[in-house]
């Protein structure tokens, strides 16, 4: 058999360091060991049975089974600008606002390409979700980091950027609430942003992944809800968290109208469009009664309540997150991120990511997903508890 070598672009991509946290948990299941999988960011309820019954419906359409129309369909673009009104009181034109997505991810992903050359720089949170670096990468772009710092709320400090940095850099990523650490932003710091990307023309791009998910009463701000928002950015918005629907991949962009037509025209060389069921089932999602996404910011605040308290009983020190289904635990002294996760695999069974994945920031942290059930998380606790680490 021939071995085909890869290009040099397909090289040049990050390598996967979660890989080998994957490898190392299977190792442990097959061993035999009952593992406790909290390091991953895979929802684990179901979507909710009203939005699996319009995709039923709809993919007993005829119409649907036909090519869909490129760059999707007009009734999910105003679904979008609905939801947009109703949750942010934001204005979107659904025609040249909305860029329907196969998920958040390929709209992260795709955007660099959209509008960078090759050597030029974007400014990407670190520690940060690991696949803006993928496509920085496929644009043949190159990254400047911002730390998030505990002692700044987990908010990049843009007072720390030099000139140079600030000229170079033509894109810069943000995501609150936050993976990993679970901050959530404010109005003031998005202020600040559309101040900084205005004088440095700088295309803001928000993930808003984890937009539906804000805990202690407070319900995390949209980056378009900040006056000026529009003129420099998007956000990323996907169904796959708020509506527990990250199997079926539908997202979408919606803000700066140069921008979505970038992407759009990039989508009509890479795709045709989403399935039409699955569009259908979206507007449902968006359009249809919100009590499915209040149920599940509930069920994931009083899993933080369970899991942080418990751990704070310990006598570990942890701080609650604000929003996102993540805690971010600060790393005993004497162990690197790497190191406590190991040790909490071997010991007590508990997978957890080392903070170090997502950026040299994240070293001294690992994180924590609020994926599984109180009776589980309580579980965590007690294992961690009799490795005696605290007491
Ligand atoms: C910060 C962040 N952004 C985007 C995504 C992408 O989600 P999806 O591609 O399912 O929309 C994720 C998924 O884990 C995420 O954590």
């Amino acid at each position: 058999m021939m071995i085909y070598p890869q290009s040099k672009l397909l090289k040049s991509l990050p390598k996967q360091f979660f890989a080998s946290l994957v490898a190392k948990v299977n190792k442990q299941i097959s061993d035999g060991h009952d593992v406790i999988n909290l390091g991953q960011g895979n929802p684990d309820q179901p979507t909710a049975s009203h939005i699996v019954k319009a995709l039923q419906v709809a993919a007993e359409n005829p119409n649907n089974h036909k090519y869909s129309p490129f760059q999707g369909f007009a009734s999910l673009k105003e679904a979008a600008a609905t939801f947009y009104k109703r949750e942010y009181n934001v204005d979107i034109n659904p025609e040249k606002e909305v860029a329907i997505l196969f998920g958040g991810k390929a709209g992260l992903v795709e955007i660099p390409q959209c509008l960078l050359n090759p050597g030029e720089h974007v400014l990407v949170p670190d520690p940060g979700y690991p696949d803006y670096w993928s496509g920085v990468a496929l644009a043949q772009a190159e990254m400047i980091t911002m730390p998030l710092k505990e002692e700044n709320h987990f908010l990049p400090d843009y007072t720390a950027l030099t000139d140079s940095e600030l000229e170079k850099a033509k894109l810069m990523f943000l995501n609150y609430p936050n993976n990993p650490t679970g901050a959530i932003a404010n109005a003031n710091f998005f202020e600040d942003t559309v101040e900084l990307a205005k004088e440095h023309e700088i295309c803001v791009v928000h993930d808003f992944a984890y937009g539906a998910i804000g805990f202690n009463g407070h319900k995390p701000i949209s980056f378009l809800q900040t006056e000026g928002a529009k003129d420099v950015g998007i956000e990323i918005y996907t169904l796959s968290k708020t509506y527990n629907m990250a199997g079926w991949r539908v997202g979408f962009a919606v803000g700066n109208e140069s921008v979505i037509s970038a992407l759009n025209l990039l989508q009509d060389h890479l795709y045709v469009s989403l399935f039409g069921a699955v569009q259908e089932a979206a507007v449902t999602a968006l359009t249809e009664s919100q009590s499915c996404v209040r149920e599940l910011n509930a069920l994931y605040e009083s899993r933080r309540d369970v899991f942080i308290g418990g751990l704070q009983e310990l006598g570990w020190n942890v701080v609650a997150p604000e929003g996102s289904f993540f805690a971010w635990l600060k790393v005993p002294t004497g162990y690197t991120s790497e190191q406590f996760s190991d040790l909490l695999l071997e010991k007590a069974h508990i997978a957890v990511a080392p903070g170090v994945g997502f950026g040299t920031w994240g070293e001294g942290y690992v994180r924590v997903g609020l994926l599984t059930s109180e009776a589980r998380l309580r579980e965590a606790v007690e294992r961690i508890s009799k490795l005696q680490i605290f007491s």
